[in-house]
């Protein structure tokens, strides 16, 4: 099937624009998880089938430890089918206060020199209330963790941080209420809405913290940490997180430093948004050792960025990740990618660890 998909699908996908063939995706994919047959018959050839590859962190049991990373199902559509790819979990979102129509098209540009999506997306979604009831309406799969991602209302009227922190806990609460998710995120990273990456200074990161503590909860909640962020600005980030309780980050966010493009990608002039794929992997790589040596195993942590193979996976692990959530790497490699990552953890279980959270 990988063949296929590489030399056949691609190259038909890639004749499209790839917001379009990301809304197709969903539609088959939403289509195909809506009945038991078509769950089996992509489960048969997508679905990993090997030795047991499970962990639990922070209480959470992951059949697989490779998530659908943020941005790909922002409506919580794949819920159902997402399982039969050999997913062990989706980070639903980013999800929003209030519904968001996202920045104008196109906001979405392939750079496939650099292995990379130029994504300005603009945080388009249902808002919380229509995500969480979407969700409420469908059958969880067994053994399949819902992540929630929150972010920031994409409008001027969330710029404020008494109002952005609002917005953030709004979405929190209800998710809190409603019972759904396994697991929390606060995406305080995203580069492409208004106002910016506005609690990623660890002034503001720990106003927002000290409220988010304020909300009851039994599920962990993790941070989608910056990438493109100096050193000791990380560190600092890392420092105020610690003082709060907060279980894991996820290293992290798109990549906004564009030297990472590969030359022979085509540079539009007015280019904006952030870089998914091959960019992130170095900075991720970087930051992700650096959490561990510095905290050990006080926060888990989820590697993302950049992971095209079952042996990029396991560098993060190996630099400490106990998770690794991608995107990318799937819309290149096709939806194949994961069940060979797991075959190929399978072959080397001990390297990837046992999580030490559970
Ligand atoms: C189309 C697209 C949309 C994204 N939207 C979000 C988002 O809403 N929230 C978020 O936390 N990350 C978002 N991201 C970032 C990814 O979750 C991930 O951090 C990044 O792409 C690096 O992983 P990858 O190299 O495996 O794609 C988006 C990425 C892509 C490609």
């Amino acid at each position: 099937m990988a063949p296929m998909y590489k030399h056949v699908i691609k190259p038909l996908f890639f004749k499209f624009g790839p917001e379009g063939v990301h809304d197709f995706m969903v539609a088959i994919g939403k289509f195909m998880g809506s009945f038991s047959l078509g769950r089996s018959f992509l489960a048969m050839i997508y679905g990993y089938r090997g030795p047991d590859i499970s962990k639990t962190v922070d209480g959470v049991y992951y059949k697989t430890p490779i998530l659908l990373s943020a941005g790909f199902d922002y409506n919580g559509n794949l819920t159902q089918v997402l399982p039969s790819l050999s997913f062990g979990g989706v980070e639903v979102g980013s999800i929003t206060a209030q519904p968001c129509e996202g920045n104008p098209k196109p906001r979405l540009t392939r750079l496939p020199f650099s292995k990379s999506i130029l994504v300005n997306k603009g945080l388009k979604n249902d808002g919380i209330e229509a995500v969480l009831a979407r969700l409420a309406k469908k059958q969880k799969m067994k053994d399949f963790v819902i992540g929630l991602s929150f972010a920031r209302t994409n409008n001027s009227k969330t710029c404020s941080t008494e109002a952005g922190i609002e917005d953030y806990l709004f979405s929190l609460r209800k998710a809190v209420e409603a019972g759904i998710g396994d697991y929390y995120t606060l995406n305080i990273s995203c580069p492409n809405a208004f106002g910016g990456e506005a609690f990623s200074t660890p002034e503001l990161l720990g106003k927002l913290m000290i409220e988010v503590d304020k909300v009851a909860r039994t599920k962990p909640l993790y941070i989608k940490m910056p990438l493109t962020i100096l050193d000791n600005v990380f560190m600092q980030l890392l420092g105020i997180l610690d003082q709060h309780n907060v279980q894991g980050v996820i290293i992290g966010n798109l990549q906004k430093d564009y030297s990472t493009i590969d030359k022979r990608d085509p540079v539009p002039e007015k280019y904006r948004g952030g870089l998914s794929g091959k960019p992130c992997w170095t900075r991720s790589n970087e930051l992700i050792a650096m959490t561990k040596k510095e905290y050990k195993d006080r926060f888990t942590i989820v590697g993302c960025g950049g992971v095209f193979s079952y042996e990029d996976a396991q560098i993060k692990f190996d630099l400490g990740a106990d998770l690794i959530h991608l995107i990318t790497g799937m819309i290149y490699e096709g939806p194949g990618l994961i069940k060979k990552i797991c075959q190929g953890i399978s072959r080397h279980p001990s390297s990837v660890g046992r999580a030490h959270h559970s």
